[in-house]
């Protein structure tokens, strides 16, 4: 069932010189999860953090760490993710032949699992899944970057997930992140979404803008 919607803002716009303070403004500013983006310059081009960032952050704040590894063969990184203080690791569908089992590491690890979709894969690909899963995330650009633009033609896959979640009874979160706005957010949760995880949008302005901005993604 739908639950009530959930702000992740995606530390991957904060300044990075102050990180820690960025976590306590986003938390203090109200937000629901912190939202982590692990790149490993091979699954996406781009290269951000690995766990001893996370380890030294936890402490910021008592905010669930949703940890988005975008990184190929993400196995063998998951313990260290979660001894760092992940509370939720998502993995990529398309960067493991053997996603089943990298959700069952997960799990098996304490920590919440999830299962994220590039732009072009289809709602299928999880549909084995839903039983294995705490949370979909749905990428609406194409992982990699902060600041793209929102991929309007994924909305029907969400609204596809939304109605596959709810038909089974399933208690997974659909997570959309990429490209989110006000004007964004208002379609992604019409779509079905229930957590919207955003980067620029909520660290536009500096730390005394987060308050709104965040109030302004709470559609
Ligand atoms: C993109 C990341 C996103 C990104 C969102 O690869 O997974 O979490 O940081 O940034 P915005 O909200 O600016 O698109
Ligand atoms: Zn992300």
């Amino acid at each position: 069932m739908k639950q009530s919607l959930r702000i992740a803002p995606s530390i991957l716009s904060a300044d990075f010189s102050r990180l820690g303070q960025e976590i306590r403004a986003i938390d203090n500013a109200g937000c629901d999860r912190i939202h982590i983006d692990v790149m490993d310059g091979h699954f996406v081009p781009n290269l951000t953090l690995g766990a001893p960032i996370i380890a030294a952050l936890r402490d910021c704040t008592t905010k669930p760490f949703d940890v988005h590894l975008m990184v190929n063969a993400p196995d063998h990184l998951i313990g260290d993710f979660i001894s760092a203080g992940s509370d939720m690791v998502t993995v990529h569908v398309e960067a493991t032949p053997h996603v089943h089992r990298t959700l069952q590491v997960i799990r098996n690890s304490g920590a919440r699992a999830g299962v994220s979709l590039n732009p072009q894969t289809p709602a299928v690909a999880v549909a084995a899944l839903l039983d294995q899963v705490d949370l979909i995330l749905v990428m609406t650009v194409n992982p990699g970057y902060a600041g793209q633009t929102f991929i309007k033609g994924v909305l029907p896959k969400i609204a596809e997930l939304r109605a596959m979640i709810d038909a089974g009874e399933h208690d997974i979160d659909l997570v959309v992140d990429g490209g989110i706005t006000p004007a964004t957010a208002r379609l992604a949760v019409a779509a079905g979404a229930d957590v919207l995880v955003a980067g620029s949008a909520v660290f536009a302005g500096g730390p005394e803008r987060y308050a709104d901005n965040i109030q302004a993604l709470r559609v």
